[in-house]
C-alpha cells in the first residue's frame, strides 16, 4: 500500500497522543468498517471555547494514528466552532492523501473529535441533543466510504433515497449487484446508524 511521506510521518512520530487525565470532554468511537478504536480527550477554555489541549489514543491501522495526529493538530489553539470544520476530506487532504480502501480510517478519527465536540457542548448546554431526521441520516450516509473510490456513498450517487419515519430509518441504495462491496456498505449503514437510540429499526433496499 502507497502511503505519502506525511503519512509514515505522522504515524512513526504522532502528535498528541496520550491521555488528559482531567479532560473536558472524552469520545471513543469505533468504526464499523474495521472494529478498531479512538479515543479523544479534550480540554476547552471556558470563556473562550478554545481548545487549549486535545490529546488522542488509537487502536487503529497507520493511517487513523496519522489521522488521529494531523486533526489534533489542526484542532489544537482552535475554537469548537472551528474545530468542527475539519472534516475527513481536509484531514486527508493535509496528509497529501491516504489510499481509498483507508479513507474510513479518517472518518474513524474525525468522527471521534466531532463526537468529543459534541459531548462537550451538550454537557455545557452549548447545543440541544439532536433530534433525529433525514438530514441526520443523510450526514451519516456520508461517512460511509466505499473502499474502492475512498469517496463518500452520498457524493457517488450510491443513495436513492434516505429518510427517517416513525422511528425507522429508511434508505434505498443504487449499488449494482456486481459490486463487491454491496453488502459490507449495507451492513456498515446499519452499525452507523444503531448507535442512535431514537432508531428503532433499519430499513434497506437495494
Ligand atoms: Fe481500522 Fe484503519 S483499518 S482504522
Amino acid at each position: 500500500m502507497q502511503y505519502s511521506k506525511k503519512v509514515l510521518d505522522h504515524f512513526m512520530h504522532p502528535h498528541n497522543i496520550g491521555e488528559i487525565k482531567d479532560a473536558d470532554s472524552v469520545a471513543t468511537e469505533g468504526s464499523p468498517a474495521c472494529g478498531d478504536q479512538v479515543t479523544l480527550f479534550l480540554k476547552v477554555n471556558p470563556d473562550t471555547k478554545i481548545i487549549d489541549d486535545i490529546k488522542f489514543q488509537s487502536y487503529g491501522c497507520a493511517s487513523n494514528i496519522a489521522t488521529g495526529s494531523i486533526i489534533t493538530e489542526m484542532a489544537k489553539g482552535k475554537s469548537l466552532d472551528e474545530a468542527k470544520k475539519i472534516d475527513w476530506k481536509s484531514a486527508a487532504a493535509e496528509l497529501d492523501g491516504l489510499p481509498p480502501q483507508k479513507m474510513h480510517c479518517s472518518v474513524l478519527a474525525v468522527d471521534t473529535l466531532r463526537t468529543a465536540i459534541q459531548n462537550y457542548e451538550l454537557k455545557n448546554n452549548l447545543i440541544e441533543k439532536e433530534v433525529i431526521s433525514k438530514t441526520t441520516i443523510v450526514k451519516e450516509l456520508k461517512n460511509i466510504i466505499h473502499p474502492l473510490s475512498g469517496e463518500d456513498i452520498i457524493s457517488m450517487k450510491l443513495v436513492k433515497y434516505a429518510g427517517f419515519e416513525n422511528g425507522i430509518a429508511i434508505i434505498d441504495l443504487d449499488i449494482p449487484s456486481f459490486d463487491q462491496y454491496r453488502d459490507n456498505i449495507a451492513e456498515e449503514i446499519k452499525e452507523h446508524l444503531e448507535k442512535f437510540e431514537e432508531i428503532n429499526d433499519i430499513k434497506i433496499t437495494m
